[in-house]
């Protein structure tokens, strides 16, 4: 079959940004369409399509709904979580831009479903642009009446609020989203109880990520079994992946699920960047486990990248070549993760810090021998062992960079420089305060 694209297929098309043009395309048909449906009939029908949750763990999507109780006399809220600040990732960008009224109309329609009344949308801080294209969306659709008082004519009522946060990674997790957006601390909540249950302000809440809700939809219109023609049985659809790094064609591409990495990579994306060997890559975002070259035929849906050893994530391919330091790679996002720990817990807030210190000492050529056992250490004993699943992030860049390049850790020990190249690094206080 050839590939048509969904998500992406009005991209070249900039009249779809304003809503005439979204209309004239056949927008807000799927709303009309799900308004005159049961919310029971609504959640079956996005259940049988298979459509699982884009913003990492792929649960699914009409499951999800269907956990939230109706009958507990509090208010029901749609979250959408816009946060995207996993390295590597930015499609949600992209599609939020260039398709704005495609994500009010998903999220009205997830709202629908659980009989809500208020959905927030909460824009990554730094995404200043994103937020002004969609508040002005949001707009134009509470005057032509797909927002607000009796919504396309019905008696349904629906608000929907753009939240801008602060730029901070953490408040993408579900749970410090709704804390951040409650004003309060961005910091992770103990589960149970789930969002679906008591979620925004002590209420059942939904929290769909960007992608998730476009293909919403598309799914209400054309049905279930329309969306199953892509993709595997146990994901089906199209997804967002996000290609960047050493590659000749970096940028966002939809693809069928069960598209291969190198289909993906070298028909897609170009290759190689000028012919260079491939070395390593992240399958979904900084937080996966590193893949290699060996990897490239695996196919890029949740259960083939899982049984690669890895997880397809938010699907950011971040490539490196053979010039590229592995120690150095794994030096930055432990980094990144040591910036973005919200404190809360010891083993994130602590091991994220020393992770990075003995990092650079072995990057800059004063590496150990006992700092190889020690990474091992801290690599093991912080996955599964924090709040939440930022330091199982960290943990994964550690553990996998070890498990398939050892050897460069080791000869960074061995000569007291990186080997890629040539010369100590210039990185600040190497030793100080380091247990080796
Ligand atoms: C540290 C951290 C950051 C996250 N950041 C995002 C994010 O920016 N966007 C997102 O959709 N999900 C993010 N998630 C996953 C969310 O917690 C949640 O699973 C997701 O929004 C659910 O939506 P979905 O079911 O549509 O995938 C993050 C999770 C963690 C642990
Ligand atoms: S794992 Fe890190 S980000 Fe998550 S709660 Fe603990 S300190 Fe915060």
């Amino acid at each position: 079959m050839t590939f048509e694209p969904r998500l992406t297929r009005d991209w070249s098309d900039p009249s779809v940004i304003a809503l005439e043009g979204y209309v004239a395309k056949g927008g807000y048909a799927g709303l009309n369409k799900a308004l005159a449906m049961e919310t029971s009939e609504l959640i079956d029908l996005v259940k049988a399509s298979g459509l699982r949750g884009r913003g990492g763990a792929g649960f699914p999507t009409g499951m999800k709904w269907s956990f939230v109780p109706q009958d507990t006399g509090k208010s029901t809220y749609v979250t959408v979580n816009f946060d995207e600040s996993e390295p590597g990732t930015c499609n949600n960008r992209e599609l939020g831009e260039r398709d704005p009224h495609r994500l009010i109309e998903g999220t009205a329609i997830a709202a629908r479903a659980i009989n809500c009344h208020t959905a927030f949308i909460y824009v990554r801080g730094e995404y200043l642009w994103q937020a002004i294209v969609i508040e002005r969306a949001v707009r134009e659709a509470y005057a032509a009446g797909y927002l607000g008082t009796g919504i396309a004519g019905t008696a349904y009522d629906l608000d929907i609020v753009v939240h801008r946060g602060a730029g901070a990674y953490i408040c993408g997790e579900e749970t410090a989203l709704l804390n951040s957006l409650e004003g309060l601390r961005g910091q992770p909540r103990l589960r149970p109880p789930f969002p679906a249950v008591e979620g925004l302000y002590a209420s059942p809440t939904v929290i769909n990520n960007v992608e998730t809700l476009m293909n919403v939809p598309d799914i209400v219109v054309k049905g279930a079994e329309w969306f199953r023609e892509m993709g595997t049985e146990k994901s089906p659809g199209t997804k967002m992946f996000t290609v960047s790094g050493k590659i000749e064609r970096p940028g966002n591409y939809e693809v069928p699920m069960g598209t291969s990495f190198r289909t993906l990579l070298e028909d897609y994306a170009g290759g190689m960047l000028g012919g260079a060997t491939l070395k390593a890559f992240t399958p979904g975002g900084s937080s996966t486990p590193l893949l290699t070259a060996a990897d490239l035929d695996v196919a890029l849906d949740y259960e083939s990248v899982a049984a690669a050893g890895s997880l397809l994530g938010t699907g950011a391919i971040m490539v490196l070549d053979q010039t590229d330091c592995v120690v150095e790679a794994a030096r930055r996002m432990v980094l990144f993760y040591a910036h973005e720990s919200c404190g809360k817990c010891t083993p994130c807030r602590e091991g994220s810090w020393w992770a990075t210190r003995v990092l650079t000492r072995m990057e800059d050529g004063y590496g150990v021998p006992e700092d190889m056992g020690l990474m091992q250490d801290m690599g093991k004993n912080i996955l599964f062992r924090a709040f939440c699943a930022l330091a199982d992030g960290m943990a994964s860049v550690i553990n996998s960079s070890l498990k398939h390049f050892a050897h460069e850790y080791e000869e960074h020990v061995r000569l007291g420089y990186c080997p890629l190249t040539g010369a100590p690094a210039d990185h600040a206080q190497p030793t100080e305060g380091v247990a080796s």
